[in-house]
């Protein structure tokens, strides 16, 4: 049998290495490196006896279940967000910025989900005081949510396994948790890890959910190795601009429902409200007389979602010029520039190009860069794009432009939200609503005519 290697991981990233070292290669942290105990590469060695594993039972994939109700929490936004309100004996985690708002919404949601079952707030970051006097700040103070602060896994772990099946416990953050039988510190990738594993493991035991705060690195992805989000059911990010009131909880992964779903809140100084049509939000406060802003109608996850992409370019004389994005790849922009170049010969190589998609949205779906081209069309000819005109499509590499998915629920919200005029890919199936004239387009060429 081989003779089993230690081996050393980097507490900050989850690098594996042979050697130990002072810094990490990976991501450059000092001091991070430290030996893991060594594990067997196969679980039963060759050669050796492998009777007395029980044989196991297939079945089909139809049969009894107990059906558990989700717990809904009455807070739409939240209970879309996970795909219909909390399954019971679920893990998820909310990883986001500092000061995001974390702890606000989920100290609302538990106001809100403790009216139905019991509610358990364990936190390991704040106080009771900090906390109760954020309660009175939201005005749930009198929700019955019991409260600790504590960040003992041992007592937490003793604690849980008592408590009664369908509660639902936040732990609030994953990183201050600690677990006494390894010797690294709170935050560290094993003890995250370890800490993890173990309310995943009490919490399908007795049944209860629990919600993990993540806190996010520089680069934006939850602390600790990605190992986090493969083990829990239910991954969100609670996402928005600091100088912008609105908050976005984005659904990343969902074990019982939909990805890419949103819930959208606005934060105030009564804490987060929802927002049922955030369409009208983005759009409130639209500059509709300048040239290089355009409409763009998005679906996020399930809804539709109007925006407004805004363009400015510059003109420099020598250098090479910037383009910057700002809630958008800028490899996608340098794409429609090229494109707008070669096939249609508008040239932009001695203008700044800047692009901004309004209210601090993040857009990520291709059906944007129609929008994106008409916005940077109307910037450089200074024609004004109509008020009552929206724009989506994909824009091909050969400047054709491509259908894409949900065409008619983006058009139903276009109509719903006032506009009389859409320009979109050629070949949609559906009958677009009443009142609404189409401009169905195949080339980018076409754009640059119908924006006159
Ligand atoms: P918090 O929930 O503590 O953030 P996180 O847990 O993600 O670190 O949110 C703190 C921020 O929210 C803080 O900057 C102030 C703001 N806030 C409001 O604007 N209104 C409110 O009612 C509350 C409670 C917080
Ligand atoms: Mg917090």
């Amino acid at each position: 049998m081989a003779k089993a290697k230690a081996h050393y991981s980097c507490q900050s990233c989850g690098a594996v290495t042979s050697k130990w070292a002072g810094k990490c290669e990976a991501c450059g942290e000092w001091n991070t490196i430290v030996e893991e105990a060594p594990s067997l590469t196969t679980a039963i060695p060759k050669g050796q006896d492998r009777k007395g594993g029980k044989k196991l039972n297939f079945v089909g994939l139809t049969g009894e279940n107990q059906n558990y109700p989700r717990v809904i929490s009455g807070m739409t936004e939240f209970d879309r967000a996970v795909g219909g309100g909390l399954v019971p004996a679920s893990v998820t985690l909310i990883g986001g910025d500092p000061g995001i708002g974390k702890s606000t919404l989920l100290l609302q949601v538990m106001a809100a989900i403790s009216k139905s079952t019991t509610c358990l707030y364990i936190s390991g970051e704040e106080s009771i005081d900090q906390i109760r006097l954020r309660a009175a700040r939201l005005g749930v103070a009198a929700a019955p949510v019991q409260l600790v602060a504590a960040n003992g896994m041992r007592d937490i772990l003793s604690t849980l396994e008592t408590i009664p099946k369908n509660s639902v416990v936040v732990i609030d953050s994953i990183q201050t948790m600690y677990l006494d039988t390894l010797d690294s510190a709170p935050g560290t990738v094993a003890q995250v890890r370890a800490a993890s594993a173990e309310f995943i493991r009490v919490a399908k035991a007795v049944g209860f959910s629990v919600i993990l705060v993540g806190h996010v690195t520089k680069e934006g992805t939850i602390a600790g190795p990605k190992v986090l989000e493969h083990m829990v059911d239910t991954v969100l990010y609670f996402e928005g601009d600091r100088g912008h009131q609105f908050r976005i909880l984005r659904t990343v992964k969902n074990r019982f429902g939909a990805t890419d779903e949103i819930g959208v809140f606005e934060m105030s100084s009564q804490g987060l409200a929802e927002v049922t049509n955030p369409s009208s939000l983005f759009l409130s406060d639209r500059s509709k007389d300048v040239s290089g802003a355009a409409v763009f109608a998005g679906i996020e996850g399930t809804r539709p979602i109007l925006v407004e992409i805004q363009a400015l370019l510059a003109q420099v004389p020598y250098g090479t010029p910037r383009r910057t994005t700002v809630g958008w790849d800028t490899n996608r922009l340098a794409m429609i520039l090229a494109v707008l170049d070669s096939r249609c010969g508008l040239s932009l190589a001695n203008h700044e190009v800047y692009l901004n998609i309004a209210g601090g949205m993040r857009v990520s779906e291709p059906a944007v860069d129609l929008a994106v081209a008409a916005a940077i069309i109307s910037a450089k000819f200074d024609k004004i794009i109509p008020g009552n005109t929206c724009l989506f499509g994909e824009v091909s590499l050969s400047g054709e432009i491509r259908p894409v998915s949900q065409m008619e629920a983006r058009l139903k919200e276009a109509k719903k939200l006032g506009f009389t005029r859409a320009i979109i890919p050629k070949g949609m199936k559906a009958q677009a609503p009443e009142g609404l004239k189409i401009l169905a387009i195949s080339e980018l060429r076409e754009l640059i005519e119908a924006l006159g």
